[in-house]
């Protein structure tokens, strides 16, 4: 009987499998929107807050004219509130489908053992991920709206209309610096990690060379990323910056 050599046509990626890839790139693409806004923001932080109290606070009012005329004021500031907080609302869905799904394909604990490194990227991830989304919450009440001022000062509007002076303030509470140290450890760790696999999902790491490629930027921009946040604050709580 002759048999058949003709290959069947590859199958469509949809049902579990495609929306497996489409949730894989949902985080990938917004994982990207937030690595893009820590930069800036980190960059805006370390060299206005080193520019002195009046370069800071220019620099806070300019946050909130960019784009006029064309944008009414705070136009610009309210479009990426808008594009991060939709973000982050689809990051943490995408991560928590993704968690669910791959419990329920488990046909039974532990059966397939992963290295312990897996285990913990992927639980750090998750608990990372959760600490940091609590941290973003408690940062956004302090320094945005309504602004809770744990340092000297309360939250006269003296405080509340300074913007350099409310971070000083605030970060010359010493356990305030320590969580936003330990937040900041966290943020890194987790770019870290979600850089190395935005890069696989996108399919960056398909050679050897891509790898190291794709390894190397990821710790590269965590680093910077990292110890850039953590100056301001360290500098203000040591005496660096009054
Ligand atoms: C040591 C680290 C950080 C410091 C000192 C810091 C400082 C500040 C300050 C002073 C503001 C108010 C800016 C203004 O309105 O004039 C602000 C706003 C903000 N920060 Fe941070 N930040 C830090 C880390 C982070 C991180 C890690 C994230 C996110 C992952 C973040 C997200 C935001 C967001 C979303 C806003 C609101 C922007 C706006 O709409 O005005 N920050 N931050």
């Amino acid at each position: 009987m002759a048999t058949s050599t003709v290959s069947k046509p590859p199958r469509a990626r949809t049902g579990k499998t495609g929306s497996t890839v489409f949730l894989k790139v949902l985080m990938a693409v917004t994982g990207i929107i937030f690595v893009l806004f820590v930069i800036a923001h980190m960059y805006g932080n370390l060299y206005k807050l080193f520019d002195g109290h009046l370069a800071f606070n220019e620099y806070s009012e300019h946050l909130r004219t960019i784009g006029e005329p064309m944008l009414p004021r705070h136009g610009f500031l309210t479009i990426m509130e808008i594009v991060l907080g939709v973000s982050v609302v689809l990051h943490a869905y995408a991560a928590y489908s993704l968690w669910a799904r791959a419990k329920a394909a488990r046909p039974q604990r532990y059966v397939v053992k992963k290295s312990v490194a897996q285990t913990f990227s992927s639980r750090w991830m998750r608990w990372g991920g959760t600490f940091l989304l609590l941290f973003v919450i408690w940062h956004l009440l302090e320094f945005t709206n309504p602004k809770i001022n744990v340092g000297d000062g309360g939250n006269s509007a003296a405080i509340k209309n300074d913007p350099y002076m409310l971070v000083v303030h605030s970060f010359n509470v010493w356990w305030l610096t320590v969580i936003y140290v330990l937040a900041m450890i966290a943020l890194g760790m987790h770019l870290r990690h979600g850089i190395w696999s935005a890069a696989q999902t996108l399919g960056f790491t398909s050679t050897v060379r891509a790898r190291t490629t794709a390894n190397i930027v990821a710790v590269v921009v965590a680093l910077i990323v990292a110890v850039g946040f953590v100056i301001p604050p360290l500098a203000i709580a040591f005496g660096g910056i009054k």
